[in-house]
């Protein structure tokens, strides 16, 4: 109806226009042909006339009685005759007072005038009569026009009815037209889309011509309004939601495998004989969990817990607990020597210690390169067997996997491999040191996409690329162009699930305050610090518990009023490093008790022990501050659970200058970890702080996780992805985006940089 519409008013318009627009038009036109009519007419009766009047020009009454009987005839309403000379012509009463003798010869103009009196238009022709010496006297022949007025106006009125008529008749065909016109359209695209219809002959199933078209016309719309999407992430709310709407909308429900060397939850048995599950102290773990809960796909993990072999299916697979639909863990089993060389040996002796500025030599064997490449190979090996599609989504986990992003592409080339390093890249210098850094290097450049916590880290890379390989490192987008194919660097800081669940289920704050210092014999009011980490020697312990000394040294009224609480998960406990940074730490918090010794309370509290997840968010609510020293971290996720965990906005975080969360955080008090001095000056600021100052801080820190949780960097990964993707499938049909037309850039497969 609307169509309709849109096409019959602006015709009934035009034509109307139309109409009125060419009525005087008409008129003119038969105004001139009666005019035409009438003169000719004039001119016979003129010669009819010529020769009774030459015999009845001498008898002026006998003339008038004859011109009397010829106006008889209705349109001819007056006849007089000029003789020559005469101003006035002799003729019938009905001759106009106004009416003249014109001269008369051969070059007179003897066509008519219309000239109106009280009779209406009368049409006045002078026509000459001749004799042997030529034109010599005239008639004057006075026609009635009134007639040629009525059918003037009868003219106009059938006009008007014609043109409506038509325009009836043309609006009815253009209606009908367009309605046809338009349903065919419409379908037509729709089949064309659906690659149907027009395009695939009727009765056969072979793809029509124009079938390529209708797909790349289908892609472009489904890319246009991708990029639309994505172009705005700050109007998204990052939710789990959000990460399964990107994977259905921009991935096309892919699957996602995750891959890293810690799994999400360990089957112990324990020392009465059950089994029971362990959630393991890794950062790692607590960012990804809840991205796989959204996402629902599967995560590869080395199965290390003693019970672990018992619950899994017959393709190594076990359910993630809980009740929500979850995620399904697939564990790789590794042998003895192969954990000790990759997991102990090559990850944590060698990359761990050369990663981070920690002062701790890295040790190299190739003994641990073999088993490294082995287990590797097997963590390949099993995400190729998971995926169920030749292009899933994997997000390879962390230094443990160097290899395998290389190893899937080799065998899954259109896999889109997401590698995320958790831990600092060392300058180029640093990283010279490993023997088999051209071979990591290789392993890591299979990957779509590269992602470190900082720029900082992404430098490094892109340095050390430099350096040692025959690549070309692209600093304005971030690539790397190796072997034919291009690896986005990127930046991507991971963060805590917002709200955290664990938060969420803790008691609350007033509760968890009384509940620990119940728990650790400390009086109601007392001041608590609080540090949960894993007994490693990059987390800065040693000095972070001499700031505390150093602190008591520099205000001693806080000598039984504060205790600092440290939670140290034991971890890698058969490396030689560790081993020897745990009896460090525990001599040294022992002697820092025995210095300041206190009937009320201790200095330090050090808990060398295992802690799930509830009981450190009770820890993080019931704390007056938090102490993060790391001496060097790529994020350091602990500062960001205690800022999650702290709802009622109380609470001081000191935060080491060396974590990457220093860059997100700047309203907690930084530090350097190695000025004992400085750090001591910051707990005491910590513990005097009021109330408004710390809920001020405090809020910004919230607002800042709440924006920018760990939904938001799986997501971005994702969408990244999913534009790398959507470049692919253009080069792929040779449409080439003009950015990567260059000689250099490579023309086989689809993985190209892209930005955010
Ligand atoms: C760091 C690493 C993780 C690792 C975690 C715990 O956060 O980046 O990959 O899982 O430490 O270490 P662990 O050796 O116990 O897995």
């Amino acid at each position: 109806m609307k169509l309709s519409l849109r096409f019959l008013v602006p015709l009934i318009l035009v034509l109307a226009v139309l109409t009125l627009a060419s009525m005087p038009l008409v008129d003119q036109l038969t105004l001139r042909w009666f005019m035409k009519d009438l003169d000719l007419r004039a001119s016979l009766i003129a010669s009819t006339v010529e020769e009774p009047v030459q015999h009845l020009e001498a008898d002026p009454d006998a003339l008038r009685a004859y011109f009397a009987r010829l106006i008889l005839d209705e349109r001819l309403f007056a006849i007089g005759y000029c003789a020559e000379g005469a101003v006035r012509p002799e003729g019938t009463s009905t001759l106009p007072a106004t009416v003249r003798c014109a001269p008369i010869g051969e070059k007179a103009n003897t066509s008519g005038r219309v000239v109106r009196d009280a009779h209406g238009p009368l049409l006045i022709s002078a026509k000459p009569i001749h004799d042997a010496f030529g034109a010599r006297a005239s008639i004057v022949v006075v026609q009635d026009m009134s007639f040629a007025e009525r059918r003037n106006e009868e003219t106009r009125r059938y006009l008007f009815y014609f043109f409506v008529a038509l325009g009836i008749l043309i609006s009815l065909i253009t209606v009908v037209v367009a309605q046809l016109s338009w349903r065919g359209w419409v379908q037509g695209m729709r089949a064309l889309l659906r690659g149907e219809g027009l395009l695939r002959p009727a009765g056969r199933t072979s793809v029509g011509e124009l079938q390529p078209i209708a797909d790349d016309l289908r892609a472009l719309i489904r890319d246009l309004e991708s990029e639309h999407r994505m172009r705005d992430d700050e109007q998204i709310a990052w939710t789990p939601k959000t990460l399964r709407d990107i994977l259905e909308r921009e991935l096309r429900g892919s699957d996602v495998i995750v891959v890293s060397n810690r799994e999400p939850f360990i089957h112990v048995r324990s020392a009465d004989g059950s089994i029971v599950i362990q959630r393991p102290a890794s950062g790692l773990v607590a960012a990804i969990e809840p991205i796989m809960r959204a996402c629902s796909g599967t995560w590869i993990a080395h199965g290390s817990g003693s019970a672990d072999r018992e619950v899994v299916d017959a393709h190594d697979r076990v359910a993630a607990p809980g009740d929500e639909p979850g995620y399904a863990l697939r564990r790789v089993w590794l042998a003895p020597e192969e954990e000790q060389g990759y997991y102990y040996g090559f990850a944590n002796e060698g990359l761990w210690p050369l990663c981070h500025v920690a002062h701790v030599r890295p040790t190299f064997r190739s003994s641990d390169w073999e088993q490294y490449e082995r287990a590797n190979r097997r963590f390949a090996d099993a995400v190729v067997a998971e995926a169920r599609t030749s292009d899933p989504v994997v997000l390879v986990q962390d230094y443990h996997l160097a290899l395998v992003p290389r190893m899937i592409r080799e065998r899954l080339p259109d896999a889109t491999i997401i590698t995320f390093w958790h831990i600092p890249w060392p300058n180029p210098e640093a990283f010279a040191i490993c023997p088999w850094r051209d071979e990591l290097l290789d392993g890591l450049l299979g990957s779509s996409i590269l992602g470190f916590h900082t720029q900082f880290h992404c430098n490094n890379f892109l340095d050390t690329v430099d350096r040692q390989l025959e690549a070309r490192v692209d600093r304005e987008t971030f690539g790397v162009s190796y072997r034919g194919e291009r690896t986005l660097i990127k930046r991507y800081p991971i963060s805590v699930e917002w709200p955290p669940a664990s938060a969420l289920a803790a008691p609350p704050v007033d509760a968890c305050r009384a509940i620990i210092r119940a728990r650790h014999g400390l009086p109601a009011e007392h001041a608590l610090g609080i540090g949960i980490e894993r007994m490693d020697y990059t987390k800065g312990l040693e000095e972070r518990f001499r700031a505390v000394e150093r602190m008591f040294e520099l205000h001693p009224e806080w000598i039984g009023r504060f205790t600092f609480v440290q939670i140290a998960a034991p971890t890698r406990t058969s490396i030689e490093q560790y081993q020897a940074y745990e009896n460090r730490v525990r001599a040294l918090v022992g002697r820092i008790n025995e210095r300041f010794a206190n009937r009320r309370a201790p200095a330090i509290v050090l808990l060398v022990a295992h802690h799930d997840a509830d009981e450190v968010y009770e820890y993080y609510r019931s704390a007056d501050l938090c102490f993060v020293s790391s001496l060097h971290d790529g994020m350091n996720l602990v500062a960001k659970e205690f800022v999650a965990a702290r709802d009622d906005e109380a609470g001081v975080l000191l935060l080491s200058q060396f974590t990457g969360a220093a860059r997100e955080l700047p309203e907690a008090l930084i530090v350097n970890p190695y000025d004992a001095d400085q750090c001591a000056e910051a707990l005491d600021l910590a513990l005097g702080m009021s109330v408004r100052m710390q809920r001020a801080r405090m809020r910004l820190m919230r607002a800042l996780l709440q924006e920018f949780n760990v939904y938001r960097w799986a997501g971005r990964m994702l969408l990244d992805a999913a534009s790398m993707r959507r470049r692919g499938r253009f080069i792929a049909r040779g449409v080439t985006p003009l950015k990567f037309t260059r000689q250099s850039d490579p023309p086989a497969r689809a993985r190209v940089v892209g930005e955010s």
